[in-house]
């Protein structure tokens, strides 16, 4: 199959590498000429783990090309997707729609008869219409199709989840559009792994959010659980097992933290809340995901400052992890900058380490010590603050860290660190949602096993 891909952000570049890698003729364009020339040259422009190679192979293969000229990558096209940012529009909430319309505008005249133009970026229901009249302005009804075909990929793993993915959600109005994408699907995914949903464009457009606003609302619903687990000396993390291995429920995401972040589930959340209210309709729990999770994430500073004993003017912290999340050069709504802008406003010095973030962290945040070596970052520091999971923060020695550390303080906002083993390093360690001080063993197996122990948490002196 001939396809194009427009834009050439994460969903973009990643889906025109993997389709290239199923065996099809991808073309990626992008306005961007620095980008564009950039990927020429093999050097990919966003941090993402596997993709350099899965870019190299297929461009050196002459299956992956890419492009600044529209109609040079929609020649010869059957499908054509439109995966263009859709950013928040500053001040409403909504999502901002002028690329993709763009971009349909600019379509119009240019693709091939009978050509399917798939919208792959997160758009709100009723986009996928507006477009199909833009491009109907231009061209005969019925010598095109347009159809909706969210991506759900995550940032760090976003190869394997395109790859493998839970499901594929395609909205069609017509039948060239249903054969075309479930051929292109299936002919590549294991269907008895992967089920095709295929519905109306308008409820595949919908999906996304709904998805997306699901998740956070989990994450939510386990940070406020973890908020109860410290008052009454309960462990999160094994409260999050006992609960998710119902399957109905499921372990996954169930991970307390310091508030989620991101480009997608801010965004998200806020311009699903803003199609809600265009049409009357109250989504009561995601307006309190919204707020809990901006309010957790400016409380994680009083969190470090609980632990610094109630003042930390003058006191130096270091930062461990700044990307919202790890395997991301991404630092979009990341929990560390609210709290890191916070701890300054009390009078903290802050130095921080991220493996990958440094350079993107510098565009957000100002007098702040960066390090590119986490026991560098930590040499003098009164506390050390986990702010994201890295595998490398997770791999840290701790007995080397307390080593250069003024205080032995370690704030855990990601339960990186088993804390019966970081006290016996020496460090006083405050987590979240879990005792300060392990008084039990915990034996796990996997869930396989039936034998699943997890002995109670009894009630410990946490200090909020
Ligand atoms: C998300 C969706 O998962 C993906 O399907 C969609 O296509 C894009 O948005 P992404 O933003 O890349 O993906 O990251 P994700 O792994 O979902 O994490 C989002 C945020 O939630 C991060 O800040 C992460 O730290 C946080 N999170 C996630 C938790 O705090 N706890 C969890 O258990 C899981």
């Amino acid at each position: 199959m001939k396809i194009a891909v427009i834009g050439t952000g994460y969903v973009g570049l990643v889906s025109g590498a993997c389709f290239s890698g199923w065996g099809h003729d991808v073309v990626c364009m992008d306005k961007n000429a620095q980008k564009i020339a950039s990927l020429e040259r093999g050097v990919v422009p966003i941090y993402e783990p596997g993709l350099d190679e899965l870019v190299e192979r297929n461009f050196a293969a002459g299956r992956l090309r890419f492009t600044c000229d529209l109609a040079d990558a929609v020649r010869g096209a059957s499908v054509v997707f439109i995966a263009v940012g859709t950013p928040p529009r500053a001040g409403h909430g909504d999502a901002d729609l002028s690329f993709v319309y763009m971009a349909a505008r600019e379509l119009a005249s240019l693709i091939e008869d009978n050509a399917v133009i798939v919208i792959k970026s997160t758009v709100p229901v009723g986009t996928g219409d507006i477009v199909q009249k833009i491009i109907g302005s231009v061209r005969k009804a019925g010598s095109f199709s347009v159809a909706s075909n969210p991506e759900f990929l995550r940032e760090g793993v976003a190869i394997r989840d395109f790859l493998e993915p839970d499901r594929v959600v395609i909205g069609i109005e017509d039948d060239r559009a249903r054969d075309v994408l479930t051929k292109l699907y299936g002919a590549s995914l294991d269907l008895r792994r992967t089920p095709i949903v295929v519905t109306q464009r308008r409820t595949s457009e919908l999906i996304k959010y709904a998805a997306n606003a699901f998740l956070a609302t989990k994450i939510t619903f386990i940070n406020e659980l973890a908020d109860l687990c410290e008052q009454v000396g309960s462990d999160v993390s094994h409260l999050a097992l006992g609960v998710g291995l119902d399957k109905r429920i499921g372990t996954s995401f169930l991970n307390a933290g310091p508030g989620y972040g991101g480009s997608c589930f801010p965004k998200d959340t806020m311009a699903l809340l803003r199609t809600a209210q265009d049409h009357g309709v109250a989504l009561r729990i995601v307006e309190e995901t919204v707020t809990a999770n901006e309010a957790r994430k400016r409380r994680m500073a009083l969190k470090v400052v609980d632990a610094l004993g109630g003042d930390v003017e003058d006191l130096t912290i270091a930062i461990l992890g700044l990307t919202f999340k790890p395997d991301t050069d991404d630092m979009r709504e990341a929990p560390s900058v609210p709290l890191i802008e916070t701890l300054q406003r009390f009078g903290a010095r802050i130095r921080a380490y991220d493996p990958a973030g440094i350079e993107n962290a510098r565009q957000v945040l100002s007098d702040v010590e960066l390090h590119r070596d986490p026991y560098e970052c930590a040499r003098d520091a009164d506390a050390v603050v986990v702010v994201t999971e890295w595998d490398d923060i997770r791999h840290l020695d701790l007995a080397s860290l307390k080593a250069v550390m003024r205080q032995k303080i370690l704030v855990d906002l990601r339960n990186a660190f088993e804390p019966g083993a970081a006290e016996r390093t020496g460090f006083r360690v405050s987590g979240i949602g879990r005792p300060t001080v392990a008084r039990h063993d915990v034996t796990t197996a996997t869930p396989s096993s039936a034998a699943l122990h997890v002995s109670a948490a009894r009630k410990t002196d946490l200090a909020y």
